[in-house]
């Protein structure tokens, strides 16, 4: 008799393992939508953006913030006002959304693929320096899905070879590292305010920095040239070379975005206990692990969290068959993770446009991400729903040798 419900076992979970509804929606910031609505004062640098701007800045631990449309523009513009130029090299990890590799191409730069540190998932620091060459102006380190990426190593390895960071901060808002926010360590930190992400208004993004002269930049950047705070008829020229585009965002984004900052800190500190959950769970099975957080990440965001079935006991099975165990237990493990970046279906650059730091392959990256199954923060906010989800991956994880008869029975 299988113990697995996906041959026929008793379902673990036949409630409660339901995700948070997401986007948030709350009758406090449709009031201020109204508010907004009424006041025609909708984009150009609005009150709301400047408020938001502030706010968002200061939580990190930054001096500045300039608001955009996504958070793939706040990237090109960040490289820009770094002086990133056709012919240069920007080292980015090879796990991550692909947008921080096109934010380098999108300017004539070429991206370097970086392997992952097989425990944080995040790039690298020795292999970062190993694929550093003549060409090589950047680095942009994601702090991915759950873990932070080693800045402490990054900035010094930077550092030492005269090289720009820009912090990939979109699935990491609030986040914080030996006591300050993500973002403000590097020269400049990238968030993503895109529909699924843990801070949300639909789309947007956000620059910080703590350098006066990259902010005022990057702000005519996507201002169409503008100065802050300069009306049409008192517009004085950008500076040379420097061609603006119009990457702003709203009033109505930016006011969505200051109700979710109120509780940021909240959350995040409910994701940790449920992230202590899940690890908690599985501590004792062998062959499954998780994704472990930055070393001096305290506390850490989570857009979602990983597990790693990459022990001997799971050889041979695929993840498709552990997703659909976990499914039939009553819990949505999803297949989970990007994979490399240049495998990514959408990843359109011929092989010559870009460069693997290590030659043809990031090996850790592509074998761990089809090792590698997941569960997006939505399910993190109540440690009830993850008290759940680790008893199923926990009995999944159990069970190897049906897991193995489960894909034998499928291929038939
Ligand atoms: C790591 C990472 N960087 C950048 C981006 C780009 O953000 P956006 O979708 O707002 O352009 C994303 C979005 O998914 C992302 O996950």
């Amino acid at each position: 008799m299988a113990e697995l419900a996906v041959l026929g076992g008793e379902k673990l979970c036949s409630e409660g393992c339901r995700p948070q509804l997401w986007p948030p929606r709350d009758l406090n910031t449709a009031e201020r939508l109204k508010e907004v609505y009424l006041s025609g004062k909708w984009s150009f640098n609005s009150p709301e953006e400047q408020q938001f701007e502030r706010d968002f800045a200061a939580f990190h631990g930054a001096k500045y913030a300039v608001f955009m449309a996504n958070g793939t523009v706040t990237l090109e513009c960040a490289l820009t006002a770094l002086g990133i130029r056709p012919g240069d090299e920007v080292l980015v990890p090879a796990l991550t959304w692909m947008a921080t590799a096109l934010a380098p191409y999108f300017l004539g730069a070429t991206p370097v693929f970086v392997d992952i540190n097989p425990e944080t998932l995040c790039m690298d620091p020795a292999k970062m320096e190993a694929a550093i060459t003549a060409k090589t102006k950047a680095v942009i380190p994601v702090h991915v899905y759950g873990s932070t990426a080693d800045l402490e190593k990054i900035l010094a390895v930077a550092s030492a070879h005269h090289l720009a960071v820009v912090e990939d901060c979109a699935h990491m808002h609030g986040g914080f590292w030996n006591g300050r926010g993500v973002g403000s360590w590097g020269d400049v930190g990238s968030f993503s305010f895109q529909q699924s992400k843990t801070m949300s208004s639909g789309e947007g993004g956000i620059c910080i920095t703590n350098n006066q002269e990259l902010a005022e930049k990057i702000y005519l950047l996507k201002h169409i040239g503008y100065q802050r705070g300069l009306k049409q008829g008192q517009a004085v020229k950008a500076p040379e070379g420097l061609i603006c585009h119009n990457y702003r965002g709203t009033a109505f984004q930016a006011a969505i975005l200051s109700e979710q900052l109120k509780t940021l800190h909240d959350r995040i500190r409910i994701y940790g206990e449920s992230a202590a959950i899940l690890r908690a769970a599985i501590a004792d099975v062998p062959g499954v692990r998780t994704q472990l957080p930055g070393r001096l990440a305290d506390p850490q965001g989570y857009y979602s969290f990983h597990f790693l079935f990459d022990g001997e006991e799971f050889r041979g099975i695929s993840k498709q068959a552990i997703n659909e165990a976990c499914i039939a237990e009553g819990a949505n493990i999803g297949n989970g993770g990007h994979g490399a970046v240049y495998q990514h279906v959408l990843f359109n650059l011929r092989r010559d446009e870009y460069r693997i730091g290590s030659g043809e392959r990031c090996d850790v990256c592509e074998d761990l991400s089809a090792r590698m199954l997941g569960i997006s923060h939505e399910y993190l906010y109540e440690p009830a729903v993850a008290r759940k989800i680790g008893e199923v991956v926990r009995k999944v994880a159990s069970h190897p040798e049906e897991l193995r008869r489960y894909c034998r029975e499928r291929q038939r």
